[in-house]
């Protein structure tokens, strides 16, 4: 059993909706079950239960070699398990640690396109010990699907997730 702060009855839910807590809890109960091997129970859940969550990811910085490498996902399989720092939506994320929420990603011109279906893309930084670990990345076939909401419950989510990374 790992030791995940239960830290969900915080004034930062009233800005969240309902399904957002929910599948924090549910999130923080995986990771306290299973740790890090909880991280594919997680997207495969966000997957199925968020509304325009299509593709769920994980990845993960390797400073020395300036690249993110693709951890659990749910959705499908992509080309871009290597990404060098600065390339596309996640490498941007990569340089400068803060989230990014692309309503349009044909607008974009910085960016790797995993599948023609996507719209849409929200990708929130990992951080351990003020040192950014990671990423979540989220896709989705829906234009304009993510809100700033989306963004807030992406970013606890990950100070849950960064509790189990070693
Ligand atoms: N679109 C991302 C690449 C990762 S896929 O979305 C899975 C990007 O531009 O960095």
């Amino acid at each position: 059993m790992q030791n995940v702060s239960a830290r969900l009855m915080t004034p930062i839910f009233i800005l969240m909706k309902k399904w957002h807590v929910e599948l924090l809890e549910s999130s923080r109960e995986i990771l306290a079950d299973k740790g890090k091997e909880g991280l594919g129970d997680i997207c495969a859940l966000l997957k199925s239960e968020a509304p325009q969550y299509d593709w769920v990811g994980f990845y993960w910085m390797n400073d020395a070699e300036q690249t993110l490498r693709l951890g659990a996902y749910s959705g499908a399989s992509t080309e871009h398990v290597l990404i060098p720092y600065g390339k596309g939506i996640c490498g941007q994320v990569a340089l400068s640690g803060r989230a990014l929420l692309v309503p349009d990603v044909h607008a974009e011109t910085n960016y790797l396109a995993c599948s023609t279906t996507t719209q849409s893309e929200l990708v929130v930084p990992i951080f351990q010990n003020d040192r950014c670990i990671g990423q979540i990345d989220i896709d989705s076939h829906t234009l304009h699907a993510f809100t700033g909401e989306d963004q807030r419950f992406l970013e606890y989510l990950s100070g849950l997730v960064s509790e189990v990374m070693s």
